[in-house]
């Protein structure tokens, strides 16, 4: 079990009180697909979050709810610009291209964020029937280096993007760890900042299955339903996602397991910068660290951790804290990584 603990959020576990949620909507029968009190009661959860403007969607998984967002914004003559590194181009398996059939626009980034004069060099064909024609940018929130953009750079964003006629997507797979980090509500971080549609993780923070797609722009909002159904997202026991969401939004269990995922993620970072072969690749943000170490340490702390490997020839890896991360693993994370580095 430990080995697998800064790997991913993915990794973790459901937290109790979420499995209670799915537990108590287990009786007896109700309608499926979404017809059902727990699905009405979490709609109306998400609107208290989001704005009474807001409306909401139950998906399975991230991928599932970018695809359906962007094909809410595009067609398949449309191209959507985000940065290389992102999820939904690199880690999504071609899901945009092959349902929706438009085209990545990518640009590089060092800190996973993109910028106004980003998407601005993809705009100088709009208008050319040649090329695909630019209408949505995608940015994540987290990023996936774990940046969080301030919520001007992301005025900066929408502002600079409606201007041009593009919408914006945000995959927020982390953006409870976003909130936490800036401190501020889910809905001024989106739909005051001007995002049009939203991926919205539920699962790397404490459900077992489920993530929504929000929308604030009417005019994406009328075929979602229809574009989940074909997008295969649609769940019949709608219930239990939605039991899910009612339990994570109630009480400030979404910001909760975020700080506490966040905390770890600082409190390791504190002690790692003890270590002085530890280099940090990118500034602490959220629940996710970057660091580079020699390749010997990097081949003992391995047998003890499993984790991502970022970048091979820099020798940067990827830990992740979750919302059950505790001091007790962080703890014993540094002391293998201090054993690692000075090869005891
Ligand atoms: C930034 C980002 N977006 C979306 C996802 C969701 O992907 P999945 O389809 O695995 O739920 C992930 C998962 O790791 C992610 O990191």
């Amino acid at each position: 079990m430990a080995k697998k603990m800064f790997a991913s959020d993915n990794n973790s576990g459901i937290h109790p009180a979420v499995l209670l949620a799915i537990d108590e909507a287990n009786s007896g029968h109700t309608a499926a697909y979404g017809d059902d009190a727990w699905t009405a009661q979490a709609e109306q959860t998400f609107k208290a979050q989001f704005g009474p403007d807001s409306s909401v969607l139950f998906v399975f998984n991230g991928t599932g709810a970018n695809v359906i967002a962007l094909k809410a914004a595009m067609r398949s003559y449309h191209a959507v610009i985000c940065t290389e590194g992102a999820h939904i181009h690199m880690d999504e398996g071609g899901a945009a291209e092959g349902h929706i059939g438009g085209k990545l626009l990518t640009s590089p980034s060092i800190d996973g964020k993109l910028t106004v004069d980003d998407i601005g060099q993809h705009l100088s064909h709009i208008g050319n029937q040649q090329r695909s024609q630019p209408k949505a940018v995608s940015i994540s929130q987290c990023t996936e280096l774990g940046t969080v953009y301030s919520l001007d750079e992301i005025r900066a964003i929408t502002s600079f993007a409606h201007t041009h006629g593009l919408y914006v997507h945000m995959d927020g797979a982390r953006i409870s760890n976003a909130a936490a980090s800036l401190g501020c509500t889910l809905k001024e971080m989106t739909a005051d900042a001007g995002v049009d549609i939203l991926s919205f993780g539920g699962t790397k923070n404490g459900l077992m299955i489920g993530e929504a797609v929000v929308c604030f722009n009417e005019e994406l909002q009328h075929d979602l339903k229809y574009i989940r159904k074909q997008s295969m997202q649609l769940g019949s026991k709608m219930r239990f996602i939605a039991a899910q969401f009612n339990r994570l939004l109630t009480d400030g269990l979404w910001l909760q397991n975020a700080r506490q995922a966040n905390r770890m993620a600082a409190l390791l970072a504190e002690g790692l910068r003890h270590i002085p072969e530890i280099r940090f690749v990118q500034p602490v943000e959220s629940n996710a660290l970057f660091i580079s170490l020699p390749p010997e340490s990097l081949a003992r702390l391995r047998q003890q951790y499993d984790f991502a490997v970022w970048n091979q020839e820099e020798h940067t890896i990827r830990l992740v804290t979750s919302f059950d991360t505790d001091e007790a693993d962080v703890e014993r994370f540094l002391e293998t990584a201090k054993n690692a580095c000075s090869n005891r």
